[in-house]
Parts: structure tokens; C-alpha cells; sequence
């Protein structure tokens, strides 16, 4: 077992990697009294771990009410936040009680939400099952709902009481998913992490064919980057805002397909790709550094876009970026591997001939630093 700890003062927690749920029941037992609990969780989710999870806090003394969603970023709404209140309602939750996220970003997400809002704000466990989640949306607080017209812009910073992370749930992950979450993974090392990023480089099928000290070392150095970024910076003053790299253009991605053709971290790939080709125009990467990127990410998989959909309507949804000052885009632009920029000089007219070679291209005619790609 490892801990990891995320160091915020009075809302310090642990992040605890283990590779089973079986010792949880202690270390929630050792940081909050048991009581009543709402067990969220999805319809994927449920099925393979809930009962197994809902009968360790059982053991532990909580009575748990399970509430399994819809499984999907569909499901990330004020409606299903509602559904929720509801619930917990209804099982006799109290201030004392406590909400547990048993699932990927979006139960994370939304669960945070409702234990954020619940009674002005209930003890909340982050139980994620991606290696997404694992990674990223579990640790740091950003809880949050969607709206129509963009990502995640209603919800607040709310600090889990501990995170869990069973790594052998992995092993029932989709393909589709762990590539998600691997893109985010990547991130890390292009954004922070130079040795993270050749660890990758180096034993990327052993990550891949998820073995077991590799792919532990890995989550843990990114719970770690995270807890490092998040212990500096927790409410995205200055530093936290590294992590969105790739978000500005994967967000709107995601949101101009109505949150129904990308997983996050397809998004945020591509939105990557796009900048480490806006940094090699815009001349702030070097062309071997934007190369060891490319190939990396092509590791990964950069989906293409749908063949419907137009760079405008990418753009319309770009605008809704919360992340937005005024008229201009904030672009986090890698600068070497494990260095990145914040770039807030760049305006739509930047964006749009790459963003519509993204579009029209094959997608993997981003995916190298070939002759005239360069320019944009
Ligand atoms: N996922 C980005 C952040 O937590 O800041």
C-alpha cells in the first residue's frame, strides 16, 4: 500500500493505493465516525464492485443507500445532481453523514457535487475506478455539473476526506477507457515530468498490458504530480492551470459533440496534439521535442473527429471556456517535454486553420512533425 498525501491545511487528505477495496473500511473508519451513507455509482460500475464495497462499510457500521446513474458524461446534470438530493433525502442523510463515489470522473464529479451542496456540504470519499479518475478527476476537489452550453461550469472546489484507489479494478476497465485515462496520464509527463514522460516512452506495454508495478509506479507519480500542483495551488490561481493542457480545444470538442463521441481524455489527446502543434508555429517548441510528444501521443490513439462536425461550431463552445479572459483563449502550449506555457495572446483567427486540418485531415496526419506541417 501507498500513501500519498495531498497537503491543504485543515482539508489535508490521503491518497491510498492499494490494489483491492478490503482494507478500506478501516482507513473510512479511522477518519470519520459511521453513520449514514450514500453509496453513487454507476449502472457499469454497480454490478462489478458495488455490492463488495456497500458490504465492507456495512462491516464498517454505515448504513449504506446505494444510488446507481446512468452510466455516461450524459449523466453529469443538475437533473441527476437532483435525483441525488433526492435520495439522500429520502435515506435520512445528515451532516454528519457521508457521500461515497464509487465510478469513474463523472460519478466522481457529480457525487463531489451533491456532498459539496448537501446540507451546505457532507464528508465525501472519492472511490474511483478509471484510470482516469485514478489519476486526475479524484484527487484536487473540482467537483462539478455540465451545462447545455458548456463543461463542467456549475460546481465548486470540495476536498475529498480520502482517496481510494483499488488499482485490480483496472483489470475490467474497456480498452477504450484505460486509453482515456492514458492520454491524461501522458499529459502529466509532457506537462511536468520529463522522467515520467521516458518511463512511459520506455515501458509503454508493460503500462498498457496493465502490469502490476508498472502500472502502480505510474498512478502513484501522477497522484503525486497532482498532489504537488493541487497542495501549491488549489483553486487554479496560477499553477494549477498546467493540468488543463489540451482542454481549451478538448473541452469544446466534447461539448460541440454533445458529450457523445469523445471519452474525456480522447478530448483532451486531441485538444494536446493541436497544441503541441500550435506551439511548434507559434516557434516555443522545438521540432525533436514536438516529434517525442507527437509520438508518444500517438501511443495513445488520436481519434478523428466526426466527419459532421464544422471548426465554427468547435469554436462556439471554445468560447463558453470558463478558463476564458475576456475576448482572448487561455492555451496551456508545451515549451519542451515536461514544460509547458500559459499562452493568452492567441484569439479564434489562431486556431482555426489547424483546427479545421483537424477536422478535414485524417487525424493522423497530425501525428508527425512532417514536411510544411509546421505551419498554420
Ligand atoms: N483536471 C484538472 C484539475 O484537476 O485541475
Amino acid at each position: 500500500m501507498e500513501t500519498i498525501k495531498v497537503s491543504l491545511g485543515e482539508r489535508s487528505y490521503e491518497i491510498r493505493l492499494s490494489h483491492t477495496f478490503e482494507p478500506l473500511a478501516g482507513a473510512v473508519c479511522g477518519i470519520l465516525p459511521a453513520g449514514r451513507a450514500l453509496l453513487v455509482s454507476d449502472e457499469n460500475v454497480y454490478p462489478l464492485y458495488g455490492a463488495a464495497v456497500r458490504s465492507l462499510l456495512e462491516q464498517a457500521g454505515f448504513q449504506v443507500t446505494p444510488a446507481v446513474i446512468p452510466a455516461g458524461e450524459e449523466s453529469k446534470t443538475l437533473a441527476q445532481a437532483d435525483a441525488l438530493y433526492t435520495a439522500a433525502i429520502t435515506a435520512g442523510l445528515d451532516r454528519s453523514s457521508a457521500v461515497f463515489a464509487l465510478g469513474g470522473g463523472v460519478v466522481g464529479d457529480l457525487a463531489g457535487f451533491v456532498a459539496a451542496t448537501y446540507l451546505r456540504g457532507v464528508p465525501f470519499i472519492q472511490l474511483p475506478t478509471t484510470l482516469l479518475s485514478q489519476v486526475d478527476s479524484s484527487v484536487g476537489g473540482k467537483v462539478a455539473v455540465n451545462h447545455r452550453l458548456g463543461k463542467n461550469l456549475i460546481g465548486a472546489f470540495y476536498q475529498p476526506r480520502l482517496v481510494w484507489i483499488a488499482t485490480d479494478v483496472l483489470q475490467t476497465l474497456p480498452e477504450r477507457e484505460f486509453f482515456s485515462g492514458a492520454a491524461e496520464v501522458a499529459k502529466y509527463g509532457a506537462i511536468m515530468s520529463e522522467p515520467l514522460f521516458r518511463l512511459l516512452e520506455e515501458k509503454w506495454e508493460a503500462f498498457r498490458s496493465l502490469e502490476s508495478d508498472v502500472l502502480t509506479g505510474v498512478i502513484a507519480e501522477c497522484c503525486r504530480l497532482k498532489a504537488r500542483v493541487v497542495a501549491e495551488d488549489e483553486q487554479e490561481k496560477g499553477l494549477r492551470a498546467i493540468l488543463n493542457f489540451g482542454h481549451t480545444i478538448g473541452h469544446a470538442l466534447e461539448a460541440a459533440t454533445a458529450y457523445r463521441y469523445y471519452l474525456h481524455g480522447e478530448a483532451v489527446l486531441a485538444g494536446m496534439v493541436l497544441a503541441v502543434h500550435l506551439a511548434l508555429g507559434q516557434g516555443l517548441l522545438g521540432r525533436e521535442d514536438g516529434e517525442r510528444l507527437l509520438k508518444l501521443f500517438a501511443r495513445v490513439g488520436l481519434k478523428a473527429a466526426p466527419p459532421w462536425l464544422g471548426a465554427r461550431e468547435v469554436l462556439a463552445a471554445m468560447r463558453q471556456d470558463k478558463k476564458r479572459t475576456g475576448e482572448r483563449l487561455v492555451f496551456i502550449l508545451p515549451a519542451a517535454v515536461g514544460q509547458v506555457r500559459v499562452c493568452n495572446h492567441l484569439k479564434e483567427e489562431d486556431i482555426l486553420p489547424l483546427l479545421e486540418r483537424y477536422l478535414k485531415d485524417a487525424a493522423e496526419n497530425l501525428l508527425t512533425v512532417g514536411k510544411n506541417r509546421l505551419r498554420i
